[in-house]
């Protein structure tokens, strides 16, 4: 597999050049001669990010590397939430808005730095009162409201180890996640809002703490009027029990190595991951990259429109952000709804200026047309960026044209669950190659190559691997060591992200999608994300996903999936023509050999194509566990 497989022009890529005022103003100004001096003193780099935030008592070593187990900041003790929160309070950012939340419907809660604080004290006392204790596990369950930043917060300010898990789980999921993490405390919420309907949450709360004999309470924040009733053994109010506490809560002092959260994250088993954070490491990982990558600075009004019950969330809505003293806007809101102008009416009547997104809900706005967000003023946006699958060169112009209106960089973010901060990207003010995310950030090494661990030659693909330890790294996955040691050991003693890659010859590396999607035709690697970016590249195509499906000959053979755009109808006359438009922008090996026009794509909830989902169909296979879809 190599450059010119994936349809990417060897001679004279198409770079976009920022203004250089970007680059004047970014806090990482000169890329190049910031990862230089990352790779001259490594330690050097890491103290240095390492004192952008404050430590109760320092750290007395960088690292310590004992394969493949990393320990960042040793004997170092600091409390996140003194660096999200007091300090600022502390240092003139009291009255500065830390959140901003807008409901469905346009209702709005704003919270000052001071006031999180307290609320946060106040939940935290009101944890302890019930019996959490540092180390504790408290499950997270709720819709995108700031209670749900409140509770993240008052678990890491008393030492109890949150797992968020994304408010439109089911039970199933709900269940299996918290006996797995042994949680003592799930809180919740009566009711999510989406479309406009009151999605009940307790009651799948109800059923899935059944078979959960760790669950002591179940803390219920009652939106909906009249208020819901709570069943008395085992819930209690969340206002109420706030309401009492004093809000002042000193900070449990943490270790650096102390977990801070767990986070489950799908698997290729099935059966999902919890993923281990810490404290000290995490905190280090998300002040820098949210800091250097999303390049925020002190007037931004910033909206990661991810929840937080993902990790985007967790890092790069409320952790990240907060370290870095800044304006956070968060919704409870679908791309859509009430119409497909909402993104673009918050954008403006908030005045954000930093925005990230992810391909999914680009392409979803590319479908209805540029028509909605040209009736916005998009004037303060300053930076845009992109997060979870790749970002396909169709979709990067089209985000770049109609959003950015040809003015603001976009920061394409490659990082997973596990490595809990971004890892690769191109920095603000450097040139942007569409369909690559860029280079590893200073501080990230990085490679791709073959399946002994050998570097393939630039212009190449093969497998995304990291060559060194990161602060933000998961340290382990909860009660499954060996699971975590596969990161490790799959090939060669690097780290290994199951993601396939390309390293273009220009040193910028195009993220092709995950291993498991590769799709072998004849003896020639292809990716399911190449097939599919060629395809929605064709002016019909609004979305399309690709799968192998087993050939007697050639191993496999493709078959696309094609959502067409309104207006144009499915016939045999436009699939010829969408196999020929494959074999022109991709290549004769990737043409489908069969499509078919569908009406919807099988989706996990942060939006990635569930491939799997669409093999089994077609193989006719049990579908496994698929928790995780949302059609
Ligand atoms: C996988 C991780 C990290 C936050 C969201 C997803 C894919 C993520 C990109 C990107 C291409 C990307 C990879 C990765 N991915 N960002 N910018 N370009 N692919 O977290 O659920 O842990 O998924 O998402 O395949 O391995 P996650």
């Amino acid at each position: 597999m190599t450059e010119q497989d994936f349809a990417v022009p060897l001679e004279a890529p198409r770079y976009y050049e920022p203004d250089p005022s970007y680059r004047e103003r970014s806090w990482i100004g000169d890329y190049r001669a910031a990862y230089q001096k990352y790779l001259e003193d490594p330690g050097e780099f890491w103290r240095t990010r390492a004192a952008e935030i404050e430590w109760f008592e320092p750290f007395d070593r960088i690292m310590d590397w004992d394969f493949p187990y990393a320990k960042w900041f040793l004997s170092g003790k600091l409390n996140i939430t003194h660096n999200c929160l007091d300090r600022h309070v502390r240092d003139g950012r009291a009255n500065k808005v830390a959140v901003f939340w807008r409901g469905e419907e346009g209702e709005e809660k704003v919270y000052t730095y001071s006031q999180l604080l307290r609320a946060v004290c106040r939940f935290a006392n009101a944890l302890k009162k019930i019996g959490v204790r540092k180390g504790d596990r408290v499950c997270i369950y709720m819709p995108v409201v700031p209670e749900q930043i409140v509770a993240m917060l008052a678990c890491a300010r008393i030492g109890a180890v949150h797992s968020v898990v994304f408010g439109g789980f089911g039970v199933g999921a709900l269940n299996q996640r918290i006996r797995d993490s042994g949680s003592k405390v799930v809180v919740t919420a009566d009711v999510s809002m989406r479309r406009g309907k009151a999605i009940q949450l307790k009651s799948i709360v109800e059923e899935a703490v059944v078979n959960a004999p760790s669950v002591e309470a179940v803390v219920v924040l009652r939106r909906d009027r009249p208020k819901v009733e709570l069943h008395s053994e085992m819930e209690l109010d969340f206002d109420e029990l706030m309401e009492n506490e004093p809000a002042v809560c000193e900070p449990e002092v943490m270790d650096a190595e102390d977990p801070l959260f767990l986070l489950y994250t799908s698997g290729t088993t099935g059966t999902p991951k919890g993923i281990i954070h810490t404290c000290g490491g995490y905190a280090v990982g998300t002040q820098y990259t949210t800091k250097y990558v999303l390049d925020l600075k002190e007037d931004d009004v910033y909206w990661c429109t991810a929840d937080p019950g993902w990790i985007t969330g967790h890092s790069y809505v409320v952790y990240g952000p907060l370290l870095n003293g800044s304006t956070v806007f968060v919704t409870e809101t679908t791309p859509d709804y009430p119409d497909p102008g909402i993104w673009w009416k918050i954008i403006q009547n908030y005045g954000i200026t930093v925005f990230y997104t992810a391909p999914t809900a680009i392409r979803m706005f590319m479908r209805v047309g540029e028509q909605w967000s040209d009736r916005y003023d998009l004037s303060s946006l300053r930076i845009l960026a992109s997060v979870g699958e790749p970002l396909n060169p169709e979709a990067f112009e089209w985000f770049y044209r109609h959003i950015g209106k040809d003015r603001c960089p976009i920061v394409d973010t490659w990082w997973q669950t596990e490595t809990g901060m971004h890892m690769i990207t191109t920095m603000v003010g450097e040139p942007m190659r569409p369909g690559f995310a860029g280079r590893p950030i200073p501080g990230v090494v990085v490679d791709v190559v073959d399946r002994d661990g050998n570097p393939v030659e630039p212009g190449n693909g093969g497998y995304l691997v990291l060559l060194e330890p990161w602060p933000a790294m998961l340290r382990t996955v909860y009660k499954n060591d060996e699971r975590y040691r596969k990161y490790w050991t799959t090939i060669n003693r690097v780290y290994t992200a199951t993601d396939l890659a390309v390293k273009g010859h220009d040193g910028n590396i195009m993220v092709i999608g995950r291993a498991d999607d590769l799709i072998i035709v004849a003896g020639h690697n292809i990716g399911t994300a190449e097939v599919e970016s060629a395809l929605v590249s064709h002016d019909a195509v609004a979305e399309a996903a690709v799968i192998g499906i087993p050939d007697p000959v050639k191993g496999n053979q493709i078959k696309a999936f094609v959502i067409l755009i309104e207006g144009h109808a499915g016939s045999d006359r436009l699939k010829a023509d969408l196999r020929y438009h494959v074999r022109m922008t991709v290549g004769p090996i990737a043409m489908p050999s069969e499509i078919e026009f569908v009406d919807s794509l099988p989706k996990t909830r942060s939006g990635k194509i569930m491939r799997r989902v669409l093999r089994a169909k077609e193989l006719g296979m049990d579908l496994g566990d698929v928790s995780t879809l949302e059609d």
